[in-house]
């Protein structure tokens, strides 16, 4: 099954001890342990924080509300924007050791009662109807064949007229992705649609699209500046690469190249629940 092929891609094994180690190293104390710590590593996605706060940005959920963060990794996003917010995270991702890792670090965090974490799929997700007033997605539905299903189950469990954000890697004119990418070893496992066929799945979803937002020129300069650091600084201790173990560096590599071609095109698009 596709998806047990892609919780096996996610696995890492020991993780919960790998990110601890790092922390260490890095000289990051766990007495008060915040989300913002943890950012450095716990984005999984293109630009990590800088990107999340421009969704949080276009999202703009209010205290208090209840939002759904769909394929949530292990939980950084989730956390951060409760903790920058005040609102209540609901994440919910397929590979279960993200989500023992996102409940730890939650605890940890102190952001426990603000977020909750489900092992889950997409396709099917473990909540009611018009449960969430907000929602976001963040690099997942490259990973997922039936996208009509996965908006229409986003569409599903948000309330009419509830914003959703939904960024993807989407296929590039620039000829096919260079695999390994950090959501696939190869191509078995990953399904990139064009914005403008994200965009009509959207819609069929129950969607208006008010805003797709491509970052390639941003993503372009965040890669350039981040190997510039690496060259002048070292490779810093606290990155992705913690959690994408195997093969990572390429991973991350082939991700900016892919990027740099045209093959792949960083978007986010902007939604409104009908
Ligand atoms: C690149 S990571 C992004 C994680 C998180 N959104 C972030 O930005 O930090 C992709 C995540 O999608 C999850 N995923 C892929 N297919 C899924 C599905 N059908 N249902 C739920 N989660 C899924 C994976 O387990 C993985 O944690």
């Amino acid at each position: 099954m596709t998806t047990d092929k892609v919780a096996a891609h996610y696995t890492h094994g020991s993780l919960m001890d790998a990110i601890l180690t790092k922390l260490d190293e890095a000289g990051v104390s766990l007495d008060g342990l915040s989300a913002l710590d943890l950012a450095p590593l716990d984005h999984l996605h293109g630009r990590g924080r800088e990107a999340t706060d421009e969704m949080i940005d276009r999202l703009a959920p209010r205290a208090g509300q209840h939002v759904v963060d769909i394929g949530c990794g292990v939980g950084g996003p989730a956390r951060y924007l409760a903790a920058m917010t005040g609102a209540r995270v609901s994440g919910v991702d397929l590979t279960p050791e993200f989500i023992a890792v996102a409940a730890e670090l939650a605890e940890r965090t102190g952001l426990s009662e603000m977020t909750e974490f489900h092992v889950g799929d997409a396709l099917n997700l473990p909540f009611d109807d018009a449960a969430f007033d907000a929602g976001f997605t963040q690099n997942v539905s490259m990973s997922v064949p039936d996208k009509a299903r996965f908006f229409a189950e986003a569409a599903r469990v948000l309330k009419s007229g509830a914003c959703f954000v939904a960024g993807e890697v989407a296929q590039g004119p620039g000829g096919d992705v260079i695999y390994p990418v950090p959501w696939a070893m190869t191509a078995e496992i990953s399904h990139l649609t064009t914005p403008e066929e994200t965009a009509e799945i959207l819609d069929a979803a129950g969607f208006r699209v008010e805003g797709i937002h491509d970052s390639t020129d941003k993503a372009l300069a965040y890669n350039q500046a981040s190997r510039a650091r690496v060259k002048e600084q070292g490779p810093p201790v606290l990155s992705p690469l913690v959690i994408l173990r195997e093969n990572g560096l390429e991973r991350m590599r082939n991700s900016a190249r892919n990027i740099e071609q045209g093959r792949a095109i960083p978007v986010e698009f902007v939604c409104i629940r009908s």
